[in-house]
């Protein structure tokens, strides 16, 4: 049994069929990539995975559970943890506080508790602040906990969403161009932490427009167009692949480049 398994997964919006038909089965352990040109369904594939969009048809397992149509935090509870295209940081609050909030989400009363502290909560605090400290070393950030969030250098806040996402204890964790935006140096940084994480046993699948980065990465690739999963194999398969280079790498010269 996969981790996850994804049967005929279809996604409408009116006219436009933005999810066709997916079928993906992602094993326990593995680093996947789902690459695909811009408008190919990517991103509407996660938000059905995570629960924040529900599928048209079709049916998604979860460590053998189906959580088709089932809440976001009740998915995010079961250890199916997404991190968003665009940085979603939350201002006013520090480096840490923002993988805190993460911490809460897999902690007693959630972030309601959170926000309102009643007394048991103070107890889980020192732990939940621990944990957070960790986790900002990890992703190299642990100097600037104290800083402002949303005054991070833009590739340090995407680190930090990989902390915060990674505080929330995830099983599964999905993360959405979290290179977008990168430069050379902090795409290496970026590539490192993602397979460290994925080395503690938490299965990863990451969507990403660099290719290079992806077939170096992933031990599986899965190549969507035009809403549909076109092919689906290893980092030399999807290189060699005509109808990626078509479709997704554009020319024979992108291919060999
Ligand atoms: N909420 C929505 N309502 C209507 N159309 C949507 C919605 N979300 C996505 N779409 C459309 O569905 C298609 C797939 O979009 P999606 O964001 O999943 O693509 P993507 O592969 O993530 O693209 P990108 O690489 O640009 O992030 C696009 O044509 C998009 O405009
Ligand atoms: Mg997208």
């Amino acid at each position: 049994m996969a981790l996850l398994e994804v049967r005929g997964l279809t996604k409408r919006f009116d006219g436009l069929v933005a999810n066709s038909d997916i079928d993906l089965d992602v094993p326990e352990g593995s680093l996947f990539a789902v690459i695909g040109p811009n408008g190919a369904g990517k991103t509407t594939f996660f938000n059905m995975i995570s629960g924040f969009l529900q599928p048209t048809s079709g049916t998604i397992a979860f460590a053998g559970v189906q959580i088709t149509n089932l809440r976001q935090d009740r998915i995010a509870a079961m250890g199916l943890v997404r991190t968003f295209q665009l940085v979603q940081l939350f201002g006013g609050m520090s480096v840490a506080e923002n993988v805190e909030v993460g911490c809460h989400l897999a902690t007693k009363g959630g972030i309601g508790a959170a926000l309102v502290r009643p007394p048991w909560f103070r107890h889980q605090e020192a732990d939940v602040r621990a944990k957070a400290l960790e986790l900002l070393d990890f992703v190299g950030l642990g100097v600037q906990a104290e800083q402002e969030a949303t005054l991070l250098p833009y590739g340090q806040q995407r680190l930090l969403e990989v902390a915060r996402a990674l505080a929330a204890k995830p099983r599964l964790l999905l993360l959405d161009e979290p290179a977008a935006g990168l430069n050379a140096h902090e795409t290496e940084v970026l590539a490192d932490i993602i397979q460290r994480v994925n080395r503690q046993n938490i299965t990863v699948i990451l969507i990403e427009h660099d290719v290079a980065l992806v077939t170096r990465i992933a031990h599986r690739i899965a190549v969507l167009d035009f809403g549909r999963k076109i092919t689906e194999g290893t980092p030399d398969e999807i290189k060699r692949h005509p109808e990626v280079i078509a479709a997704y790498l554009g020319t024979e010269e992108a291919a060999h480049a």
